[in-house]
């Protein structure tokens, strides 16, 4: 089985998009579902991936989502949960089994938690999956700083520590906010070419423009922009022609 790297590139190229449409849908529970499926159902052919989190897991589970999975499954749209996996390993291995198991391409993952006990082995199987680990290396709310930002001991920033950590261990891809050049182009120094730099933050949380973070990352999560508007397409047209 192809990896999740080459599926997420193929996807990209075929589609020649760059955005991983997160579908966090608020408001009313009870049109959710409908209404990511009208949205996905509309943009299918011009996004990359697809993105889910706790707006639609929570309320739905798994098994509510499964239109959505086998829609992203017919139309080669690779799948990621994002859960900010943070726990111990048997935990992690559990939630893993139950995801992909389901049909998901990938998970997010915080590397604070470590990889001996951690994530380690919950990295292995996801390979072993032909799927993807994600990790988290810096984030796009302006909180981060509290947390990514801070500096260890000798003066690293933390967030350059998730990188090592993702090049180390093998991620298949990295998340930074899209509001931080530097943050961008310091990482990407860090986990080479072969990693793929996700990027959140463009549009809703007033990131930078989508030229400047998508120059650097490989792909751009966007959410509100493209699902609270009342013409998706328009939007996605938009973003994709940057
Ligand atoms: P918006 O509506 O701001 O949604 O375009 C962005 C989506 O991405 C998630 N998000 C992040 N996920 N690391 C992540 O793993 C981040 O730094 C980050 N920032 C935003 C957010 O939860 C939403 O689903």
């Amino acid at each position: 089985m192809t990896s999740f790297r080459e599926r997420i590139r193929n996807s990209s190229r075929e589609k020649q998009s760059k955005i991983v449409l997160a579908l966090d849908f608020s408001g009313p529970v009870d049109s959710r579902i409908i209404r990511a499926k009208r949205v996905l159902q509309i943009t299918k052919g011009s996004i990359a991936a697809v993105k889910v989190n706790h707006h639609l897991i929570l309320p739905f589970g798994l098994e509510g989502l499964t239109e959505i999975i086998d829609t992203c499954r017919n139309e080669d749209l690779p799948l990621i949960a994002d859960l900010k996996l943070n726990d111990i390993e048997a935990t992690n291995l559990n939630v893993v089994e139950s995801l992909f198991e389901r049909g998901f391409d990938a998970v997010i993952a915080n590397p604070f938690v470590g990889y001996e006990d951690g994530l380690g082995k919950a990295i292995e199987r996801i390979h072993a999956l032909a799927g993807g680990i994600l990790l988290l290396v810096y984030m796009s709310h302006r909180g981060a700083m509290e947390g990514y930002g801070l500096r260890l001991e000798g003066g690293e920033y933390l967030y350059t520590l998730f990188a090592k950590r993702a090049r180390d261990w093998g991620a298949d891809g990295v998340i930074v906010s899209a509001k931080s050049r530097d943050m961008m182009e310091n990482t990407r120094a860090i986990v080479g070419k072969e990693c793929l730099i996700f990027s959140p933050g463009v549009g809703a949380q007033g990131g930078a423009p989508v030229d400047v973070s998508a120059s650097i990352a490989d792909f751009l999560i966007v959410g509100r922009t493209i699902v609270d508007s009342p013409e998706p397409r328009d939007v996605v047209k938009g973003l994709n022609s940057n």
